[in-house]
């Protein structure tokens, strides 16, 4: 019987929420996936466990004091230098980067990787959501050299021109036509401009290796979903992506309701346990605007053909509708994952630890419109979107900072919005950033947003009406 070689993996942010779960997730493929590197941020007790597990070659944790406190077992190497996460993304025993860190600390890294030719698997929103200019082309050119290697393309461009569908409450919409583009990708002097020569570490499957899916892959929930949906679809049949969110834990509230939402009443979603500030992201719908940008970037359907649709359940992941006006779903338990395992596993599937769905115990699914008076995060995150990578790369920096206050006390539930659409405002215009202006422009929109004086409640977040201005 010939051995398959396992796929060798090294998983940036092995210790928060998607990381852990990423773990868990590994330990059940031992027999598919190798452990090659791991890396933190600042929870040594965590990490020196998972290393205890999985016998990486290599661990890495940013925060020296921390690093002090790391009782590693013998035969896993340390590597405190201040590039630690860009080397371990070009190992050349690496074939598959998983993105489970927050912010931007990751982008160096998912670019070094792409232009190696390793795949890169991200829950990490920046990476597309302030990065997508600079890692799309790089994922397309991996695609684009697999076709010029075994044939066409996997997934099609966006079309130049045609009617898009009417507007979600739209009760007739039309169809997006199939255009009539020429499906074969024109032939090039170089199908991968700024991709290594040899770019192309795992042996994928000819024709799953022509998609940028394959090299880029999403593990949010969502995007999984639709890019599960997308599976042998030609991409310009797609009408219209359907985002679905579950609405957080304020869906039906008032404005003065929601002036007085606590920390604590955020970081109660009813439906998925992730970490604080995606927490509180879904409870301000900003984590629905990102995920509309991130789509946009991703599929390149235009920011006009994503709808969001609230379903409280958080059983359907999203759902693609086509121009036949047929519409496919993902379904599943909410449990990450699946989504993170799909990203690891495709185009395969296996047993996965999350719990099955029981169709026959589900109830009813429901679906309404999303309220964008009261929640205006998703209107100032499709502005961001359509202004381009500056607008949003200072959108999710702002709301970061924004999210940290509100956490702290000194920023009301409805300021997280507030905050975000005046960093937009400021720094939004201008051309697309490359990588260090990109991380430096971040660390100016943070800072701004840390300092800038705003209105938050005089007493406490919770129960007050009168407010104030204070600086954090
Ligand atoms: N949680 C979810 O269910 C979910 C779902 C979809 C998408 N996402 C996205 O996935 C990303 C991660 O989310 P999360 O909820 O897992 O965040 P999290 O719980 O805060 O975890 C962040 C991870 O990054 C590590 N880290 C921080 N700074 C680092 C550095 N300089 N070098 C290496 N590692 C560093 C942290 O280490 P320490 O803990 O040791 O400091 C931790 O392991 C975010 O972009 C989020 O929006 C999350």
């Amino acid at each position: 019987m010939i051995e398959t070689p396992r796929t060798r993996v090294a998983l940036l942010g092995s210790t928060g929420s998607i990381g852990r779960q990423a773990v868990d997730v590994l330990l059940g493929l031992r027999e598919r996936f190798e452990v090659v590197a791991l890396a933190a941020g600042h929870d040594h007790a965590t990490l020196a466990a998972q290393a205890a597990q999985l016998s990486p070659r290599v661990v890495a944790l940013a925060d020296p004091a921390a690093r002090r406190s790391l009782a590693l077992p013998d035969g896993v190497d340390l590597d405190d230098s201040d590039d630690a996460l860009e080397r371990m993304a070009t190992r050349d025993d690496v074939d598959l980067v998983v993105v489970a860190t927050g912010g931007v600390v990751s982008l160096r890294p998912v670019l070094a990787a792409l232009r190696r030719g390793a795949v890169v698997a991200t829950a990490n929103k920046e990476t597309l959501v302030s990065g997508g200019h600079l890692v799309m082309p790089l994922a397309r050119g991996l695609a684009a050299r697999a076709a010029a290697e075994h044939g066409t393309a996997g997934l099609a461009p966006r079309p130049a021109a045609g009617p898009v569908p009417g507007p979600v409450d739209d009760p007739a919409p039309g169809r997006a036509p199939r255009p009539a583009a020429d499906p074969v990708p024109r032939p090039v002097d170089d199908p991968a401009p700024g991709l290594a020569p040899d770019g192309g570490v795992p042996p994928l499957p000819p024709d799953v290796a022509r998609s940028p899916l394959a090299w880029l892959r999403p593990i949010d929930s969502e995007h999984s979903a639709i890019w599960q949906c997308l599976v042998g679809e030609d991409a310009r049949s797609v009408a219209r992506i359907w985002l679905t969110a579950s609405g957080g834990p304020f869906r039906g509230w008032s404005a003065g309701d929601l002036a007085r939402v606590t920390p604590a009443m955020a970081l109660a979603h009813p439906t998925w346990h992730m970490g604080a500030k995606i927490t509180v992201d879904s409870a301000t719908l900003m984590n629905k605007g990102l995920e509309v940008i991130e789509a946009d970037r991703l599929y390149d359907v235009g920011l006009d053909r994503i709808a969001v649709v609230i379903h409280p359940q958080s059983v359907i992941h999203s759902a693609v509708e086509f121009a036949d006006g047929s519409v496919k779903a993902q379904l599943g338990h909410p449990d990450m994952r699946i989504p993170i395992q799909y990203a690891l596993t495709f185009p395969d599937r296996r047993p996965s630890p999350a719990p099955e769905l029981r169709l026959d115990a589900l109830g009813a699914l429901t679906f309404e419109p999303p309220d964008e008076d009261r929640f205006p995060a998703l209107g100032i995150a499709r502005e961001a979107g359509a202004a381009g990578a500056r607008a949003s790369a200072a959108l999710i920096a702002a709301d970061e900072v924004a999210v940290a206050r509100f956490l702290a006390g000194t920023l009301d539930f409805p300021g997280i919005a507030r905050l975000a659409a005046a960093a937009v405002e400021r720094f939004g215009d201008g051309p697309d950033p490359d990588l260090d202006g990109l991380i430096a422009f971040d660390a100016d929109v943070r800072a701004w947003c840390a300092a800038a004086p705003w209105r938050t409640p005089s007493r406490s977040i919770a129960g007050s009406s009168g407010e104030t201005e204070a600086a954090s």
